[in-house]
Parts: structure tokens; sequence; C-alpha cells
């Protein structure tokens, strides 16, 4: 019998993840209005890569014989500042994220399920890599500061060339 602690965490992280797939599809929207396409680009990608984490937490709870039980994804901003704010937002997002992930791996060592952690392993690397990610990009951004060459070379050189799966 899975644990029951464990099953209510991982079916709140599956909503965490398909929230922050919202969360980016949103600001691939916002982008798209906005003349960025390769900032929509890299957003449309990630927003992707987190259904996909949402659906890796998924069959794992159907793997285990326990049941997924999903809830309401709550509303995405609907107004979002330059692209360095929107990064800051997302950086601070993925950091919730890790926490969170975190907290889901120490559950697993308190109720002994070697197999749970061993699944978290997946995605405390894949947290690793998102923050340097958004970290880079943070960085690259604040090269470019307020001129318009630089942001417009990111978007279509940068961004815009994000390799999907
Ligand atoms: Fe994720
Ligand atoms: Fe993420």
């Amino acid at each position: 019998m899975y644990s029951e602690k464990l099953a209510k965490a991982i079916n709140e992280q599956i909503n965490k993840e398909f929230y922050s797939s919202y969360l980016y599809l949103a600001m691939a929207a916002h982008f798209d209005a906005n003349a960025l396409p390769g900032f929509a680009r890299w957003m449309k990608i990630q927003a992707e890569e987190e259904w996909e984490h949402g659906m890796k937490f998924y069959e794992f709870l159907n793997e285990v014989g326990s049941e997924v039980t999903l809830e309401a994804i709550a509303c995405p901003p609907k107004k979002f500042g330059t692209p360095k704010e929107i990064f800051e937002q997302v950086y601070e997002h993925e950091q919730m994220v890790t926490k969170s992930i975190e907290n889901l791996y120490a559950l697993a060592k308190q109720e002994n399920d070697p197999k749970t952690e061993l699944m978290l392993h997946w995605f405390i690397n894949e947290q690793i890599e998102e923050e340097k990610n958004d970290r880079d990009i943070l960085d690259q951004l604040a090269m470019a500061g307020n001129n318009s060459f630089g942001i417009l070379f990111l978007d279509k050189h940068v961004l815009g060339e994000r390799k999907g799966d």
C-alpha cells in the first residue's frame, strides 16, 4: 500500500507542474503579443516540459498503484513586465518548485520509501538545470540592459534557438 501522505504530496506536485506549464504559456502569450517570438518560443517549450513533469508524477502514482486526483489549476497573471522582470519571476518560481521537490524528498525519506526517493533524483537534477538556465538568461538580459538591439539579438539568436524535444 503506497503512503497516503506521499500520494497527497505528489498529487499537489502534479498541480504545481501543471500550473508552471500554464504560467509559462501565459508568458509565451505575452511575448507573442509583444513581438518577441523567440522569447515566446522558449516559453512554449518550457510549458511543454512542465506538462511532461506533471505527467511523470502522474505515471509514477499509477505505477505504484495509487490514484491521481486532479484539482483546479490556478489562473496565471494576466499582466507582465519587462523580459528581465519576467525572468526574475521565472527564477523565483523555479526556486519555489525546487523547495517543493526537496520537501517531497524529505517526506519520502521520512516514509521510508526508496522508490519515491529514486524517482525524485531525476527531478532534483532537473531543477539544478532549470535554475542554471534561468540564471544564464538573467545574466544575458543584464548584459543587454535597455538596449533594444541586445534584446532583439537574444530573441532571435538565443531564446529563439532553443531546441524542443
Ligand atoms: Fe517542473
Ligand atoms: Fe520548471
